[in-house]
């Protein structure tokens, strides 16, 4: 290789490392730290990720509390409106497992909807409501596939009820110096 070759590589490969290190992948790291190193422990670090960021919020928050509050806000929020989709599903097509998980959305959006208000009040029954949120779409889920079941649509739903559930318990357990437990 030539002496001015040599020099592009050089070049070339100092952009690309630049590049490399001042943008990094959106769903592989978040320019929040206090976001990475919650999501990481969760069971889905880039989903995680796309959620938190999608509040203008969690860009500049800089207390693991808040970031909980900002996550709880948002589980209540999509979970209430699952439960919304799912009663809407109830009316039209009267199933009996479809019934039951209009029933366990209850419980899932009462067990955020509790994490949220605990979080203030007491850290450790935040912790533990927002872990208990995933049974009932863990349960919605068994009461569809035992009955043979499939709606897509709600088992989408369960997905991102188990994805807040994990944000808002890892978060929760980094808040008040707990051992994370899932994984
Ligand atoms: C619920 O959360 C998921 C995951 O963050 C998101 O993709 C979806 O758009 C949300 N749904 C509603 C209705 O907010
Ligand atoms: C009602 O929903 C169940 C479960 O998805 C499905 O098997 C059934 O065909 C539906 N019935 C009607 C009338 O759409």
């Amino acid at each position: 290789m030539d002496f001015q070759g040599h020099h592009l590589l050089v070049a070339l490969t100092f952009s690309l490392l630049f590049l490399f290190f001042h943008y990094p992948l959106p769903t592989n790291a978040s320019t929040n730290k206090l976001v990475d190193s919650v999501c990481k422990k969760t069971i889905n670090n880039g989903d995680c990720i796309n959620a938190l960021e999608s509040d203008p919020r969690t860009a500049t928050t800089s207390e693991l509390k808040d970031l909980a509050k900002i996550a709880l806000q948002m589980a209540v929020a999509n979970s209430t409106k699952s439960k919304a989709y799912i009663d809407d599903l109830l009316n039209k097509n009267h199933t009996e497992s479809i019934k039951k998980c209009s029933f366990w959305y209850g419980a899932v959006v009462g067990s955020f909807r509790s994490g949220l208000e605990e979080l203030d009040v007491d850290a450790l029954t935040a912790n533990y409501d927002a872990k208990v949120a995933a049974d009932g779409a863990n349960n919605c889920e068994n009461a569809m596939a035992s009955a043979g079941v499939q709606v897509p649509s709600i088992s989408t739903r369960n997905k991102y009820v188990r994805l807040y559930s994990s944000i808002g318990f890892e978060n929760t357990c980094l808040s008040i110096n707990l051992p994370s437990t899932q994984q």
